[in-house]
């Protein structure tokens, strides 16, 4: 079955890079990527928020613009106000960042965002024009003892509360098992599907075949050059969300042109 909706293949620098680092990252990046496969591939870097600026800028100083999108991973939501270290949605809109993750297992576990606080994001970044990167997944506790199914529920229709259906069919959803993130054990391709094929299940439900068959929902957790063309295969997963392989300039480009 062909996909209709274009992947998204997106880098989660996390915590790494300075903005020279970052400079080099993305010139090499723009370099590597071929033309063919950002024609078929959407591709999203989120770098560190002291590396904004300067990413943007090199982005549309080419003669040509490089179509690689600028990301944020994670934002306040409200725009302005009396929140010291936080960084508000409106500012991200203005440096032209399109896609903005929320709640990615580490804001949830180490800052301990809630699904409410989650939910305000998603809304707070649709209200600029932003698209939303809403992640969920469960930890090898849960995943044991067979909660996957009730915990990843639970966050996509808390973090989708109060949407509608449109807004829904344009954003993306990233499935990421806590216990293959950063561990190099990544899900088999049956088991990332399954939990993709739910994630898909759970929004027709609420929001109805349309917003469903729009909605893009990523894989993250361990992908690499290696298996990222197996996982992309599968029928309910449109894009990966990339940590570690990210950082490095040819395996994410191998990544972005998995179909080669
Ligand atoms: P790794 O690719 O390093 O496992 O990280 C996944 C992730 O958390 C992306 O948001």
């Amino acid at each position: 079955m062909t996909k209709v909706r274009k992947p998204l293949i997106s880098g989660n620098w996390k915590m790494h890079h300075n903005h020279f680092e970052a400079l080099q990252l993305v010139q090499k990046l723009s370099y590597l990527i071929t033309p063919d496969d950002f024609a078929a591939v959407d591709v999203s870097i989120h770098p560190p928020f002291t590396d904004l600026r300067t990413v943007q800028t090199y982005l549309i100083s080419e003669k040509e613009p490089i179509p690689i999108a600028l990301g944020a991973q994670h934002c306040h939501y409200d725009d302005t106000g009396a929140f010291t270290g936080e960084v508000s949605p409106a500012f991200l809109a203005k440096l032209e960042v399109a896609y903005v993750i929320a709640g990615h297992s580490e804001r949830r576990e180490v800052f301990g965002e809630t699904d409410e606080q989650v939910n305000a994001k998603v809304h707070a970044i649709l209200r600029h024009g932003m698209t939303p990167i809403l992640c969920c997944g469960e930890t090898l506790e849960e995943r044991e003892a067979s909660h996957t199914e009730a915990k990843v529920t639970g966050q996509v229709e808390a973090g989708l509360a109060g949407l509608t259906a449109d807004q829904v069919a344009g954003l993306v959803l990233a499935y990421e098992p806590i216990w293959a993130i950063g561990t190099g054990r990544t899900a088999s391709s049956e088991d990332a599907q399954g939990v993709c094929g739910l994630v898909r299940t759970v929004v027709e439900g609420r929001f109805g075949a349309e917003a469903a068959a729009g909605v893009r929902i990523q894989y993250g957790g361990s992908v690499k050059p290696t298996n990222a063309a197996e996982l992309m295969a599968q029928p309910d997963i449109d894009g990966a969300l990339v940590g570690g392989a990210s950082l490095d300039a040819d395996d994410f480009a191998r990544i972005v042109g998995y179909r080669s």
